[in-house]
């Protein structure tokens, strides 16, 4: 591997704590970031110092306005103006904190300069990405560099794919440990997307070819795994179970678990993952796969592409009273060494409300945690396990076994 580095970069910055903040959250303006914002004024301790950034000081004028009534002391609390088209402003932010946090996509569009600023100033980073193109190229990009730097890059810290991979990481701890596992995860959801979240999926839509070329340099990148751990992943047609009828989830999330499970030696010798959408009726499956495929078709035509894009618009999403009667649930199917064992995750609006939960709570718990060493880019599981889940439960999501045998 060819080493890229500056001649005069030092492998580990200087020491973090003499920065400002401990946290920073970039994109503070959007729909999920003010929902991130809120949740920090509501829980965050006193002792965190933290700040937000956006591309404009007015919106984020109107984001304090809205924290200073959760809390009167964050009448004060600093704004950062940084533009992603504005490399210098991106550098500011990263060395300005230990922990940033960006809601800042698409991120395949918008995300890369704060990615590499983080890698290069040993900034930890978590985002809400499910766009594999992105965490791909990151991945050959700047993992060696964030290694040498001690950043800990930590994509996809919001629905997708925290209940999957602490989930799946959770599960596998009820199992005995050094015998082959296999874990099925069974989501069933009732929820509704934003403005932001759709132009990112249709922007994975509209770049199939980009996304199968990052995965295949990722691949040529990644060092062969020294563990000789063998991780597969179930990609079956829709079969019905006890759970209803099941459609395999094309998501980033089982990419996710299985780094997870090609890291981490307690998922034993052999392991084998499926992760799938269950619905109730054969014709609510069968119209999903039809509209999965119509929504990709009209992705590839600019005007059709356009007209799929204005069924949300950037900024906006479920409002709170929709978002109140949003939940997911999502069971696990596990078996290894003669051992069976169900275990669920649930909680309410998956997409905003508990998204902006687990990604304030990842931010907080690499800020405060004591955690295991890791550095590069990392999974949720990897980089804080148990003492997120520990997080998540004391912050009202479900974390439960339910059956084992
Ligand atoms: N995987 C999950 O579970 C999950 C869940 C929720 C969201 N997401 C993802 O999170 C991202 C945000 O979603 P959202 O609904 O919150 O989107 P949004 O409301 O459109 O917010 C986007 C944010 O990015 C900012 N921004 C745009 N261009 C920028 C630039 N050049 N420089 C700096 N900031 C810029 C916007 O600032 P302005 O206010 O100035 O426009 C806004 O703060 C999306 O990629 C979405 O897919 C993922």
């Amino acid at each position: 591997m060819t080493d890229d580095r500056p001649a005069a970069e030092p492998d580990r910055p200087a020491s973090k704590s003499d920065r400002p903040y401990d946290l920073v959250l970039f994109g503070a303006t959007g729909f999920t970031g003010g929902l991130t914002a809120e949740y920090l004024a509501g829980r965050a301790d006193a002792g965190v110092r933290w700040a937000l950034a956006g591309r404009s000081i007015a919106k984020l004028e109107d984001v304090r306005d809205r924290l200073a009534a959760i809390d009167p002391a964050l009448a004060e609390l600093p704004l950062l103006q940084a533009d992603t088209a504005d490399e210098a402003s991106i550098e500011r932010v990263a060395a300005s904190t230990r922990v940033v946090i960006s809601t800042v996509g698409p991120y395949v569009r918008l995300g890369e300069p704060l990615v590499a600023a983080c890698a290069r100033l040993g900034t930890d980073y978590v985002d809400l990405t499910g766009e594999p193109t992105f965490v791909d190229r990151m991945y050959v990009k700047y993992h060696e560099q964030a290694v040498r730097s001690g950043a800990r890059i930590v994509h996809a810290c919001g629905f997708d794919s925290i209940p999957s991979d602490l989930g799946t990481y959770f599960t596998v701890q009820q199992l005995p440990a050094g015998v082959p596992l296999r874990v099925e995860a069974f989501l069933r959801v009732h929820a509704q997307f934003s403005g932001g979240t759709l132009h990112s999926a249709v922007g994975i839509f509209a770049d199939l070819p980009s996304m199968l070329r990052a995965e295949r340099d990722r691949r040529r990148a990644e060092p062969a795994s020294t563990s000789g751990r063998k991780v597969s992943l179930e990609r079956g047609p829709i079969p019905h179970t006890r759970a209803g009828w099941t459609v395999p989830l094309p998501v980033i999330d089982s990419q996710i678990v299985a780094r997870s499970a090609t890291a981490l030696d307690r998922y034993g010798p052999d392991f084998t993952f499926g992760h799938f959408l269950a619905l109730k009726r054969l014709p609510a499956a069968v119209a999903l796969g039809i509209g999965t495929g119509v929504a990709i078709a009209a992705a590839q035509l600019p005007p059709t592409r356009a007209l799929l894009l204005k069924l949300a618009t950037p900024g906006e999403g479920p409002s709170a009273a929709r978002r109140a009667k949003h939940w997911f649930s999502l069971t696990f199917a596990g078996e290894g060494g003669g051992k069976r064992v169900v275990t669920e995750v649930s909680g309410g609006d998956p997409g905003y409300d508990e998204t902006a939960k687990m990604l304030a709570e990842s931010a907080l718990c690499l800020a405060q945690d004591d955690l295991p060493e890791t550095a590069g880019q990392v999974t949720t599981a990897q980089a804080m396990g148990n003492a997120l889940i520990d997080r998540l439960v004391k912050a009202g999501l479900g974390f439960r076994v339910l059956k084992t045998s």
